[in-house]
């Protein structure tokens, strides 16, 4: 695929507060050890009562604005990539553009699940062929906590909340840092829907003042997940890797979905990528969905993990079922 699609100016934001598993021993039948062991993860940000998901996309878009030297008025696209949007309606791009004062941009949400980042990348690249001008503002969000069952341990303990924003706008266009996307695969099968749920859309009515039930929460049935997951990401990966005449030895960086240690340990087994190329983070934030990939890109690259000229491969899984990976080289 031609590369028409540079990201560029990624920087991550996580809510202050965080849980630990210790936190968590005192809210719910588990146990540090049972987390470690099963997931890899030690702690995750939540976000604060009182707080909103939308605080968490302007500061990270504030935060890509100045260090891209884009300003708001500037913008022609704001994308955000949510499946724990702050409203049904008003949109979480819309909701945001009215807190930039960013107008007449073109404003709308993607959701994926934990692929969203993905799926952005592929609408996004796919609207600068048609638009080779436009310069886009990407926004991962998620609040899953605000969603999650805290009397279900199977779920409770893997998630967290969290942000990333970046600039996206046409690989010719000047400046040329960030990285340019070389290749982007989408994949889904509804099928398996059931598999990982989260309701409180319109195919439940409520009147005023009625309890949430269940259906209202995260549900998830986290072992024929993983199932797919490992399979599914192994899949594409390999997929993007071969339609570009590339194999594994073509990867600087791999960059997985930051849902579980184990899932990472078994995609990168299977496709023969492992240690240092590696980047791992999900035992510091758990999974945060959408957010995942650009906040694990984002941390690789302050840590030094992507030095000029590095290929990164990036896969991700969710709910839909959805998955999909991509190709960015790193200017
Ligand atoms: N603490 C202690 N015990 C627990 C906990 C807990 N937090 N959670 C579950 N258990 C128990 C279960 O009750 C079960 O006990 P039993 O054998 O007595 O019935 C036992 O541990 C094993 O439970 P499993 O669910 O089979 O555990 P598993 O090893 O499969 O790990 C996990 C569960 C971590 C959820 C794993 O299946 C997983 O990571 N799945 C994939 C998640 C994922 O990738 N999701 C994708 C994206 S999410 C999205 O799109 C929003």
């Amino acid at each position: 695929m031609d590369a028409t699609c540079r990201m560029s100016a990624l920087v991550a934001t996580s809510p202050p507060k965080i849980l630990t598993n210790e936190d968590l021993v005192r809210l719910t039948d588990t146990t540090d050890e049972w987390i470690v062991s099963r997931t890899g993860i030690r702690r995750r940000h939540v976000l604060e009562d009182g707080k909103l998901p939308s605080d968490l996309t302007l500061d990270c878009s504030l935060r890509t604005l100045e260090a891209s030297g884009v300003a708001a008025s500037d913008l022609t696209h704001i994308v955000v990539a949510t499946c724990t949007p702050e409203m049904l309606t008003p949109s979480s791009a819309c909701i945001l553009a009215g807190k930039m004062g960013a107008g007449n941009v073109a404003a709308f949400d993607i959701g994926a699940a934990c692929t969203g980042f993905l799926y952005a990348l592929y609408v996004c690249s796919g609207l600068l062929q048609r638009e080779p001008e436009a310069r886009m503002l990407l926004v991962c969000v998620e609040a899953i906590s605000r969603r999650v069952n805290w009397t279900d341990r199977s779920t409770c303990v893997l998630f967290g909340d969290g942000a990333a924003s970046c600039i996206l706008e046409g690989a010719s266009s000047p400046g040329g840092s960030g990285a340019v996307l070389e290749d982007v695969l989408c994949r889904s099968d509804g099928g398996q829907r059931h598999l990982i749920t989260i309701g409180g859309g319109t195919g439940r009515g409520y009147g005023p003042g009625d309890a949430v039930g269940e259906d209202f929460f995260l549900h998830m049935q986290g072992r024929e997940t993983y199932r797919h997951a490992v399979r599914q990401m192994v899949n594409v990966c390999e997929d993007i890797l071969a339609r570009n005449g590339l194999t594994v030895a073509d990867v600087d960086v791999f960059v997985p979905h930051q849902a579980n240690l184990r899932i990472i340990e078994a995609v990168g087994a299977r496709l023969g990528i492992g240690g240092e190329r590696v980047f791992v983070n999900v035992d510091r934030y758990g999974n945060t969905s959408a957010a995942s990939i650009p906040l694990a890109l984002h941390e690789a690259a302050e840590e030094g993990r992507i030095p000029s000229g590095s290929r990164v491969l990036v896969t991700a899984f969710g709910a839909g079922l959805t998955w999909g990976a991509a190709l960015l080289k790193y200017a």
